[in-house]
Parts: C-alpha cells; sequence; structure tokens
C-alpha cells in the first residue's frame, strides 16, 4: 500500500520506517531539512534504539523516502498526520498550530477514496473538527483518527507489534468503511497477529490516548503520594509497591517511587486534558490530574532538599554530581525532564553541578547551557560532594558504590529513582537518601 506520513519526528520517523518494513511504500514528509537529510541516510534524528538498523533496512528495499515536498503525497492512497502537539506557551492547553497546519498543506493533495489517520494526540473534538474542515474544502477524503502508544526507548518494537490499535472512524457509513479498510489494510500484519483492536468513534479514539496517558500518570504520582506519606512515617514505598503489586488488579508497573514523570507526553496530556474538560464544562471530573501534577512536581523539590540537606544547608560552591539527564532511560530526550529540572535547580542555589548521561548532553546543553557537562562518568563525580541519580540509565543504577567512593569528596548519594540497595551503598561508607525510603 502506498502511504504517506506527515510529520517525522520521535512518533513519524518510527512509524514510517516500521509501515516500509511492513511492506508498504512509504513517502515521510517534513519541513526539517536537517532531520530529512538524517532519515535519508538512515540516520536517525534522535536517540532511539533499533532506529538506524531499522532506517536502514527499509532505506535498502527502496520502500521508504523522505522530502520536504508535501506534493510528494499524492497517488498514496492513506496519509498519516505524526506532527506534535505541545503544550501552549503561558496556558495548559495543546498548542495544535501544527495539526492544523499539516492539515491545511495536505488537503489539496488529496484525491477521492484517500484516507487521512490522524495519529498525533490531541483534544476531543479535534478530529470532528478538521472532518468538517475537510469536507469544506471539498475533499471526498474521509478522516479517521488512530491513536499512537508508542513508547520512547521502545519506539520500534511499539510500532512493529504494537499492544493494540484503536480506529477512531467516522460517523457517515461509507466514509467509515473507506477508512476502516485502508487501516486494516496498513496494520494487515498485526491484525494478522492477533493484535485487540477497538473500533469507535472520533471522539472515544482521541480520549483513549488521552486517558491510558492520564491513567499512567495518575499511577506514577499515586505511588509518590505513598513515597510521601512513607517519609513522614518510616515506611518504605519500594517494599510497599512491591506488596500491593503483587495484586493483579494493581500489578507493579508504573509503580516505580522517585523523581516523578517527565517527557513530551505525560506532562503536557494532563494539561490538555484539564484545559479540555474546563471547555467542556467538566472541569471537575478531572481535577484530580491537577494534584498528579503537584505531586509529580513536588518529588524535584524532595530532591534537591534531600541534596541541600546533605550540603548542611549550604549548596552555594559545592560540589554536585548529576547522573542523568533524559527524562528517562534509552531516550535522549529532555523535554520536560526531572532530571535535568533538579541539574537546574541546584545550579540556581549555587552549587556547581557537573552533569553527564549518555546520550541526552547535546539536547540538555541546548537548553541551559550554564550547566557543566561531562561526557565521563568519572570526570563527573570526581570531587563531588553529593552524587544524585535522576534517570536510571544502567550505567548508573548498577554502580559499585566501593569503586565510587574513592572518586568523590564526600560519600552522600541522593537516589533519585530509588534504584540503589541502601544497605550496600551505607555498607561502603556512604550517606544514602532514597525518596520514600527510610
Ligand atoms: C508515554 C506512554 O507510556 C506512551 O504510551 C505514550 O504513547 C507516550 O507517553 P513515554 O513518554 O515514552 O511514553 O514514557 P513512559 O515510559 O511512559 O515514562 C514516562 C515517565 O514516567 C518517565 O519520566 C519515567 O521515568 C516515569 N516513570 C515511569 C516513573 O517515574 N515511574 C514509573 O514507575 C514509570
Amino acid at each position: 500500500m502506498r502511504i504517506s506520513v506527515i510529520g517525522c519526528g520521535y512518533l513519524g520517523a518510527v512509524h514510517a520506517a516500521a509501515m516500509a518494513k511492513l511492506g508498504h511504500d512509504v513517502v515521510g514528509v517534513d519541513v526539517d531539512p536537517v532531520k530529512l537529510a538524517a532519515l535519508r541516510r538512515g540516520e536517525a534524528p534522535f536517540f532511539e534504539p533499533g532506529l538506524p538498523e531499522l532506517l536502514l533496512e527499509a532505506g535498502a528495499t527502496g520502500r521508504l523516502t523522505f522530502t520536504d515536498d508535501i506534493s510528494a503525497v499524492r497517488g498514496a492512497k492513506l496519509h498519516f498526520i505524526a506532527v506534535g502537539t505541545p503544550q501552549r506557551q503561558g496556558a495548559n492547553s495543546a498548542d495544535l498550530r501544527f495539526v492544523d497546519a499539516a492539515f491545511d498543506q495536505l488537503i489539496p493533495h488529496l484525491s477521492a477514496g484517500d484516507v487521512v489517520a490522524g495519529k498525533s494526540t490531541v483534544p476531543v473534538g479535534t478530529a470532528a473538527r478538521l472532518a468538517e474542515k475537510m469536507a469544506a474544502s471539498g475533499s471526498d477524503a474521509a478522516l479517521a483518527w488512530n491513536p499512537e502508544f508508542l513508547r520512547e526507548g521502545f519506539a520500534v518494537k511499539d510500532s512493529l507489534t504494537p499492544d493494540r490499535l484503536v480506529f477512531g472512524l467516522p460517523p457517515e457509513p461509507a466514509a467509515a468503511s473507506l477508512a476502516q479498510a485502508a487501516l486494516r489494510e496498513a496494520y494487515a500484519t498485526a491484525l494478522d497477529d492477533a493484535t485487540p483492536l477497538v473500533v469507535t468513534d472520533y471522539a472515544t479514539a482521541e480520549l483513549v490516548k488521552v486517558s491510558a496517558n492520564a491513567f499512567l500518570a495518575t499511577k506514577i504520582s499515586f505511588i509518590n503520594a505513598m513515597s510521601e506519606i512513607a517519609e513522614a512515617t518510616g515506611a518504605d514505598v519500594t517494599q510497599l509497591a512491591d506488596a500491593i503489586g503483587f495484586d493483579g488488579r494493581i500489578g507493579r508497573r508504573f509503580l516505580g517511587a522517585g523523581v516523578g514523570f517527565g517527557g513530551g507526553c505525560l506532562p503536557k496530556d494532563i494539561r490538555a486534558f484539564m484545559a479540555r474538560a474546563e471547555e467542556l464544562g467538566r472541569g471537575e471530573s478531572v481535577a484530580f490530574l491537577k494534584e498528579v501534577d503537584a505531586i509529580n512536581m513536588r518529588r524535584r523539590h524532595k530532591v534537591v532538599e534531600h541534596v541541600v540537606d546533605l550540603l548542611d544547608h549550604e549548596p552555594y560552591g559545592k560540589t554536585v554530581a548529576v547522573l542523568g539527564l533524559a527524562f528517562k532511560p534509552h531516550s535522549d530526550d529532555v523535554r520536560d525532564s526531572p532530571a535535568l529540572d533538579v541539574a537546574v535547580r541546584l545550579k540556581g542555589l549555587g552549587a556547581n553541578v557537573r552533569a553527564t548521561d549518555p546520550e541526552a548532553i547535546e539536547n540538555a546543553r541546548a537548553l541551559h547551557p550554564q550547566l557543566d557537562y561531562h561526557a565521563s562518568f568519572e570526570e563527573t563525580v570526581t570531587g563531588a560532594d553529593v552524587v544524585v541519580l535522576v534517570t536510571e540509565w544502567d550505567q548508573y543504577r548498577y554502580l559499585d558504590p566501593e569503586a565510587v567512593a574513592p572518586l568523590v569528596a564526600a560519600r552522600n548519594v541522593v537516589d533519585g529513582r530509588n534504584s540503589y540497595d541502601p544497605a550496600r551503598w551505607r555498607a561502603a561508607g556512604w550517606t544514602y537518601r532514597g525518596l520514600g525510603r527510610p
């Protein structure tokens, strides 16, 4: 099937390459010449495990091309919209300007019988509005909403073998069957493998995505709230998470208490959801997300507090080694990263912050050039008064406290991801501080 993908960022680039690998003939369209040049060379413009291999493999078949010329979408039967929907500046709501621009550019090139499938995360009601826009322009194409659930770091696997598919179809039966047929053809491999499929309307499809992210954010903030209670009582939140996680109805995943969630999705999606619910007159239904957000932000503050406490409340001029900058391991993404936020806050208190990350230093530097970045772990920790783990990359997670001890000026560690065994670090002479752990 001939497919176009508009927007080649974290979502679109992986989706385009995955679709080509699955046998389709794909053209990816983006406005950024640097990104396009990298993709054409088979190089990923951002760090995503497995993506360079996938790009090379798909590129070698001749079925994957990238261009900035929107007219190249002509001849494709299915057009995926995969542009970003960031948080609007100075507001909680989503900024839809890239989605609208993508539709405005695409519409003149659509033919009768074409299907447009939105993958971007949008406020509920957006698909209906865009369908009206398409109809008003005289286009006969059908619009579907097909949310994407891929996780950064596992995007290749999630795109090739998704855990579920959601098709939000238009109300008109003819358009709905046209859209469904095109999506079934695009995802034939996954559907043949019995991947669960939910066929629904626009509003449900849009809400599936934001409610999934709201649920995940709530789960993390729930355990981080328990962390705060644990801190007031001397309990251990990691044991608590293990114990409640054995209940199959609860489950242990996403009960990792620590510095909290960040990234390009969870924070902005829960905020956009609150803003949209307010517009719908249902603000109270998701008012709890404000607490979810607040709990999450408090955890960053707690990490900083531990560091300051270990520095006898005199952070000025002290050296703090920050391990990790990306919002999570296996990613170079620093959007709304708790790790980078902690580093910047400590710098603001006058500490000499040395930060390291295996993949995210360049992205962090572009946003915060004032930090002292080191590619080498040894350089980062040498002479440190406190070591802070904020992104649990394996190379930091499995540190040997005995081996690190001779490098630092003082054996103080703040474990922002509850990744270390406190007994082992204490036995090696360290003062250990976790989150929600005695
Ligand atoms: C998320 C959703 O998981 C994905 O389905 C959606 O398509 C996009 O948003 P992603 O942003 O890649 O994906 O990251 P995810 O793995 O969900 O982690 C989000 C944040 O939560 C990270 O900062 C991570 O460190 C944090 N987290 C996760 C915790 O603090 N504790 C946990 O137990 C799990």
